[in-house]
């Protein structure tokens, strides 16, 4: 197979950040996905249906002419966030659900939720607006092993949310491990994950990989190959309770490249390259629409995208950098070949 036609995909977990970052990142998505949903740790986070709406016009201001991306926006939860505020989110049509950071997690996660037993009534509000929660599945304790925080966030966290509120909708974001995997499948119904492309492929020896590699530093860090190989099956068994988030999570390569590097993979600039390469490798190129165009917007109650994109087996390299906010970014894979290539748009 030469050319992969598919429906138009949609990025379930996206980082654009703001201003001259944005601007910076935004084509990249913008050339490959018809709609994102668009984390909201800015800083100060997106609190409010308020300031989504605001957010949501910077986005599409900072578009390429002609270019019709729509952002799906998001809410981040703090301790004091009211419960009031998710009948508005719902009512505006445009937040698409709420962010639980647990506080400290991640990068920008300051202002998150320090117990979630705090935000029950959020939490039941939500259920009962039909906003799904999107959950940053890691427990923070310092003494809980960094690899074993997705495992104990579903024990101690998780696990008892279900049980106490199980209409409440829930996309586990990101999903790195075997234990995530299936506690995704051992639920009945609503509950979905995001895979990102970086842990479809790589195990958490690429950190170290001839030396140290801050740009492969994310947040829930790379795992074990076995828990690799549990996303790899969810993905290739066409389970559609797993669907695309690429988490591209860019940072300039000053703050990467430094003593206390920022946690985060730029992954825009070849989203469906990067994940298309992977299916290949495992043989389930035919499952790739599914995942990228078509569980995501089950999941969420939105219709399938109408257009079409176009991959070639076609070999490029990935530039070192790209320029970013005044400053440059090192993508996924810089300088480094990849076989897939997206073809441009027909016209
Ligand atoms: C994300 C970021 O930089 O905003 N970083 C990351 O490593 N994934 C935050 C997040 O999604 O955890
Ligand atoms: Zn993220």
């Amino acid at each position: 197979m030469d050319s992969l036609t598919l429906r138009q995909p949609d990025d379930w977990h996206l980082h654009l950040r703001d201003g001259a970052a944005l601007q910076s990142v935004l084509a990249h998505t913008a050339a490959q996905f018809a709609r994102a949903i668009v984390m909201p740790n800015l800083k100060p986070p997106v609190t409010t249906t308020a300031q989504a709406i605001a957010y949501r016009e910077r986005i599409l201001a900072a578009r390429p002419p002609g270019n019709a991306f729509e952002p799906l926006l998001t809410l981040y939860l703090t301790d004091r966030t009211n419960p009031a505020e998710m009948a508005v989110a719902k009512a505006s049509g445009m937040v698409h659900g709420c962010k639980l950071y647990p506080a400290g997690a991640t990068t920008n996660s300051d202002a998150g939720v320090t117990d979630i037993r705090r935000i029950d009534a959020v939490l039941e509000a939500m259920a009962a607006a039909g906003l799904p929660l999107l959950v940053h599945g890691e427990v923070t304790h310092s003494d809980v092993d960094v690899f074993d925080r997705e495992a104990r966030f579903i024990d101690t966290v998780l696990a008892p949310l279900r049980a106490r509120l199980p209409q409440l909708r829930i996309v586990f974001e990101h999903v790195t491990t075997k234990a995530a995997v299936d506690f995704v499948r051992a639920q009945a119904q609503g509950v979905g994950a995001t895979i990102t492309p970086q842990h479809l492929a790589m195990n958490r020896n690429a950190l170290f990989q001839g030396g140290i590699r801050p740009h492969l530093y994310c947040l829930p860090v790379l795992k074990r190959e076995r828990d690799r190989v549990a996303l790899l099956d969810a993905v290739v068994a066409g389970d559609p309770r797993f669907f695309l988030g690429t988490d591209s999570a860019p940072h300039a390569r000053s703050t990467k490249e430094n003593a206390c590097g920022c946690a985060g993979i730029y992954s825009a600039h070849a989203a469906l390259e990067l994940y298309a390469e992977v299916f290949a490798q495992a043989g389930a190129l035919q499952r790739l629409e599914g995942f990228a165009s078509e569980f995501g917007p089950r999941f969420y109650g939105l219709p399938l995208n109408a257009g079409t994109i176009t991959l070639q087996r076609s070999e490029w390299t990935v530039p070192a950098a790209y320029p970013f906010a005044g400053e440059t970014i090192v993508p996924l894979r810089a300088g480094e070949t990849l076989g897939w290539r997206l073809a441009p748009p027909v016209t």
